[in-house]
């Protein structure tokens, strides 16, 4: 059985299964709906429902849909399902750099497992079947093995290269996913995923600079996207941040320096916050905001800043770029939210829409 559930203010129908989110009709229909995590944890696919009836999910945690805000009529459209027809009220924005790639299911052999630093490993899945289409920064959400919910990780490749995904995967501590993928998976088995999800996209549509920063294995989005952008000439102004707690988990740091001697136009500087910096360590040091304050002389306006890492840092580069003259509208980021972060993480100030 299916429900139709009409999107305002777009004025879009979609066809919903009984048994399926709101968020996940809508990508698969190639309508785009606000959201982050995609398991109830980060609160960005909260709507309105105006009317009809749903089922909120046990998954939408507590502090990503408030008690208040479930007594409101609000809901989480990654985890609620429809229990009739349905009228919602979404925060959507016209963006003309959004390609609106439909969700698709996909199955993708491991080819290689690579030890990119101590705690991440890129995994590189050769995609059986049709060609994965995806915008750099976007995301897949992976099926492992006895877990009920599907774990999220950014494509780290270029979006030219369809058919062989990386990921690079973090080793959370006491994660059931990341443990699994770090100590059983092997090279031959076959994992599920769908993708492409996210908002997390280039803006090319002006000419602005872009300064992108990436922090452990949040490097893999910015990666993406600075491939991307140099593998189809844009001549605009790149740099990229990279922070690191030291030297042995500053990965793909050979890469970056190749690219930006064969690339005028992108700087890469990498920086190194400790406390194990190696003595041959003579770059930069600090936290990767600081580094990027102290190279640009604090001054980043004009600039497009994409952000990529745990939700700390990602606040601390937002502190100090609208200390640095950067408007809202012009930072835009992929937190890497773990069921931990979800109950650390601060409510959004009102004052902002997207940060
Ligand atoms: C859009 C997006 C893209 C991402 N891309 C990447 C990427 O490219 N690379 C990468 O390394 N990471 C990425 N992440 C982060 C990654 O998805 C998580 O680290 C991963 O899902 C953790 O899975 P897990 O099963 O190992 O941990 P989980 O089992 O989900 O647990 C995570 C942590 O939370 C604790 N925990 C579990 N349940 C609770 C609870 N109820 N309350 C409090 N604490 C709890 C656990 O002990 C553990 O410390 C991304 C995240 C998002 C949202
Ligand atoms: S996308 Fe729904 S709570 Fe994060």
């Amino acid at each position: 059985m299916s429900y139709e559930v009409t999107i305002e203010p777009l004025g879009v129908t979609i066809e919903v299964e009984d048994d399926q989110s709101i968020l996940d009709a809508a990508l698969r229909q190639g309508v785009y709906l606000p959201h982050a995590c995609g398991h109830g944890l980060c609160g960005t696919c909260k709507v309105d429902v105006l009317e009809g009836d749903v089922e909120i999910g046990e998954e939408a945690s507590p502090f990503a849909l408030l008690d208040f805000e479930r007594d409101e009529g609000k809901c989480l459209t990654c985890c609620t399902k429809p229990e009739s027809d349905l009228v919602i009220e979404a925060d959507v924005e016209e963006e003309p750099d959004a390609a609106n790639i439909p969700v698709r299911d996909f199955v993708g052999k491991v080819i290689k497992i690579e030890k990119l630093t101590p705690r991440i490993v890129g995994v590189f899945l050769e995609v059986e079947g049709d060609e994965v289409e995806f915008q750099s920064g976007q995301y897949a959400n992976l099926h492992i093995p006895g877990l009920d919910t599907p774990r999220p990780f950014s494509m780290a490749q270029s979006p030219n290269e369809k058919m062989v995904l990386e990921f690079d995967i973090a080793l959370i501590p006491g994660g059931e996913g990341t443990t699994w993928i770090h100590n059983e998976l092997k090279v031959g088995d076959t994992l599920e995923f769908s993708a492409p999800y996210g908002h997390f996209f280039l803006r090319t549509s002006d000419d602005k600079p872009m300064v992108f920063f990436g922090g452990g294995s949040g490097l893999a989005s910015p990666k993406s996207m600075v491939l991307d952008l140099l593998e189809s000439g844009d001549a605009r102004e790149i740099i990229l941040y990279q922070g690191a707690r030291n030297l042995e988990e500053l990965y793909y740091k050979d890469l970056f320096e190749e690219l930006a001697l064969k690339h005028a136009n992108f700087t890469y500087v990498p920086g190194l916050s400790g406390p194990d910096i190696e003595p041959e360590w003579n770059g930069p040091t600090g936290y990767i905001h600081e580094v990027a304050k102290e190279h640009m002389g604090g001054k980043f306006e004009g600039y497009r800043a994409y952000m990529c890492g745990p939700p700390m840092m990602i606040d601390a580069c937002i502190t100090m770029l609208m200390r640095a003259r950067l408007f809202e509208k012009d930072m835009f980021m992929e937190k890497f939210f773990n069921a931990a972060d979800a109950e650390a993480e601060s409510k959004k100030s009102p004052l902002f829409k997207n940060i």
